[in-house]
C-alpha cells in the first residue's frame, strides 16, 4: 500500500485501499478539535478519497458531534427516532436476537430523496461482530467514467426522480416489516413523496462528474415512460454494482469512517445474526445537488 504522507500532507498519514477507493487516515485524536491547517489537509484526503477511516479513535458521542460540526455541520435525519439528548446522532443498533433485516441492507446514497442531501456520513464502530458487517461503497466516478460518451451524452441531461417511499413511507419496506426490531423506524405518508436530482451529479469540491442513482431512492426519470425509466436505471444499478468500482469496508471497534455522499453509494452487509452489532451515525450537511 503506498502512503501518501510525504508526497501531500505535513499532518496525516494517508493510506489508500488496495482497491484503489477509499484510505485510511492516522496522526490524529478526532477527540480533540483540529486545527485549520490540519482540517485541510483532512478534506484534501476526504476529497480525494471519497471514502477515509480513522482507526483507533474512542469517541464520545459529543466528540463525534463536535467533529460533525467540524466537518460542516449536522444533516437532517428523518424517518429514524435518534438518540435521547443526541438529537443528530442514530444509534444503529441490532442485536444478537434480531431477525428483521440489517439497516442499510440496499445500495443507496444516504437521503438522496431530500432536496440538499447530506455531502457526508459519519459512523463510528462501537461494537464490531466477529463475523460479517462489512460496509460496502461503489465509486460512482468512475462508474460514470467507465461509460461510453455516447451513454455519458445520453445521461448527462436527464433528472432522476427520488423518493424514501419504497424503505419509509407508508407501503414500504418498513411499513410492512413484522420483526422486532430495536431502532424506531418512523414510517410516515410524508416519505411517499418525490423530488427530482441530476441524474449525473457534478461534485461541488472536486468537479468530478458521478452517478447519482440507487436502487433503494431512485424510482424513476423524469421525461421517460416508466418502462424506459425502468430499463435505463436497471442497467445502472447493474453497471454501479460491479466488483471493480466496489470498496468492501472491514471495521474494526473504536474506528470512525466519513463517506462522500456526492459521489459513492454504500450497501450494509448483513451476515452477523446471534451477534450485536452498534454504531453511532452522524451526518454532514449538503447541497442542492447540480
Ligand atoms: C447506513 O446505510 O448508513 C448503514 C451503514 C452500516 O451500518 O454499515
Amino acid at each position: 500500500m503506498l502512503k501518501e504522507r510525504q508526497a501531500a500532507y505535513r499532518s496525516i498519514e494517508v493510506t489508500p485501499q488496495a482497491s484503489g477507493f477509499g484510505a485510511e487516515i492516522a496522526g490524529l485524536d478526532l477527540s480533540l478539535p483540529l486545527p485549520p491547517a490540519v482540517l485541510e489537509e483532512v478534506m484534501a484526503a476526504w476529497a480525494r478519497h471519497a471514502v477515509v477511516a480513522f482507526p483507533d479513535q474512542p469517541l464520545s458521542l459529543e466528540a463525534q458531534e463536535a467533529f460533525t460540526r467540524q466537518m460542516g455541520g449536522f444533516g437532517h435525519d428523518p424517518y429514524i427516532k435518534p438518540m435521547t439528548g443526541h438529537p443528530n446522532v442514530l444509534e444503529l443498533r441490532r442485536e444478537p436476537d434480531e431477525k428483521a433485516t440489517n439497516f442499510g441492507a440496499g445500495w443507496h446514497s444516504d437521503w438522496s430523496f431530500q432536496e440538499a442531501p447530506p455531502a457526508a456520513t459519519i459512523l463510528h464502530s462501537k461494537v464490531v461482530p466477529p463475523v460479517g458487517g462489512d460496509t460496502l461503497f461503489v465509486d460512482a466516478v468512475r462508474a460514470y467514467e467507465a461509460l461510453s460518451p455516447t451513454m455519458q451524452a445520453m445521461l448527462s441531461p436527464l433528472q432522476a426522480v427520488h423518493s424514501a417511499r419504497q424503505s419509509y413511507g407508508t407501503k414500504g419496506v418498513f411499513a410492512k416489516d413484522t420483526e422486532k426490531r430495536t431502532m424506531q423506524i418512523i414510517v410516515s405518508k410524508e416519505a411517499d413523496g418525490s423530488l427530482t436530482h441530476p441524474l449525473v451529479r457534478t461534485h461541488p469540491v472536486t468537479g468530478k462528474k458521478a452517478l447519482y442513482v440507487s436502487p433503494v431512492y431512485t424510482v424513476g426519470i423524469e421525461a421517460l415512460t416508466p418502462e424506459e425509466a425502468k430499463a435505463i436505471l436497471g442497467f445502472l444499478f447493474v453497471h454501479l454494482a460491479q466488483e471493480r468500482f466496489i470498496y468492501r469496508h472491514k471495521w474494526r471497534e473504536q474506528m470512525l469512517l466519513m463517506w462522500d455522499n456526492r459521489c459513492t453509494m454504500h450497501f450494509a452487509e448483513g451476515g452477523y445474526d446471534g451477534h450485536l452489532r452498534l454504531m453511532h451515525r452522524t451526518t454532514v450537511a449538503g447541497d442542492v445537488p447540480v
